[in-house]
């Protein structure tokens, strides 16, 4: 017997570390929906084939990660976001059309906006580190929310200023060694750069005189609490970390396939939390 229920999955190679389906899982059955999301792990030479015959497989979208990014932009029609990104992890079938979205946008403005309401609104410059495929997504997500001037730092200058390119003069780019002047009085910081991350070096910043209303944000989720959230949250200030992106950029596929908006709370939150980091 065939499964009639829409179905969504991940595609990536490998596939199985993927947490996406737990998370879509959790809402499946948290909304008693007919549906189901799963892992399915597709070697390069059988990607193309995957994506383009995506409803025969038995799926009306999916999300991509990595080796398929780039081949999944360009199977498919991307919008706004995934063009000003360069980059597709979001896929859905519109009347047989294979669309696709980057959400790490929204992931970055969605945890901003559950940590601190109104953020946008107070926040004229904002400070990012790192300008690789993660730091594109933050900043397109500031311009689109009106911020006059992105400050971004970034090892390899030429990254940064490839960014003022296609982003255009709203991004200034800085070095590293200009970051303590530029965090006196900042209201916003979040950091698109591995380092803070385990294994990877640590991320060495004096936040002490940041406003006393900022927000500091993280792309890290392992640790869940990096050094820099620790010296936010002893401050007092608003944080937002890789998990809480990673739940937000999640919405939007999820109400694209199933027709219903999902909420991110913190029982979902805690079920993903237990799982990076047991115990
Ligand atoms: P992603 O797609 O996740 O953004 P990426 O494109 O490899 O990954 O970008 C990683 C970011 O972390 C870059 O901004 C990188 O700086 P460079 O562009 O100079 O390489 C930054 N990064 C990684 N390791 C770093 C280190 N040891 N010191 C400073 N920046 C580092």
């Amino acid at each position: 017997m065939t499964d009639t229920r829409p179905a969504a999955c991940v595609v990536g190679y490998p596939a199985r570390h993927s947490r996406s389906p737990m998370l879509h899982g959790y809402w499946i059955k948290r909304y008693g929906l007919d549906a189901d999301y799963r892992a399915e792990e597709i070697p390069p030479g059988e990607i193309r084939e995957f994506l383009t015959h995506l409803a025969d497989h038995g799926y009306v979208g999916c999300n991509v990660t990595m080796p398929h990014k780039d081949v999944a932009f360009e199977l498919s029609e991307p919008d706004e976001r995934a063009i000003a990104v360069g980059a597709a992890n979001t896929l859905w079938l519109e009347n047989g059309r294979l669309r696709s979205t980057n959400t790490d946008i929204e992931g970055f403005l969605g945890a901003l906006d559950a940590a601190a309401p109104g953020w946008d609104q107070r926040t004229s410059e904002a400070i990012v580190l790192g300008a690789g495929g993660a730091g594109r997504a933050l900043v397109y997500g500031l311009i689109e929310r009106g911020i006059g001037s992105i400050h971004l730092v970034n090892r390899t200058v030429e990254k940064s200023e490839a960014m003022r390119e296609r982003f255009g003069e709203r991004v200034i780019p800085a070095r590293w060694d200009q970051l303590p002047e530029l965090l006196s009085g900042a209201r916003l910081l979040a950091n698109a750069t591995s380092l803070g991350m385990h294994d990877q070096p640590p991320l060495e910043i004096d936040i002490t005189n940041m406003a006393d209303d900022a927000v500091v944000s993280d792309i890290v989720y392992v640790p869940l609490t990096t050094p820099l959230l620790a010296a936010a949250k002893a401050r007092g200030l608003a944080t937002s970390n890789g998990l809480d992106m990673l739940l937000h950029q999640a919405v939007r596929g999820f109400e694209l396939w199933f027709g219903k908006r999902p909420e991110v709370t913190r029982e979902l939150y805690d079920l993903l939390a237990a799982d990076i980091e047991p115990g």
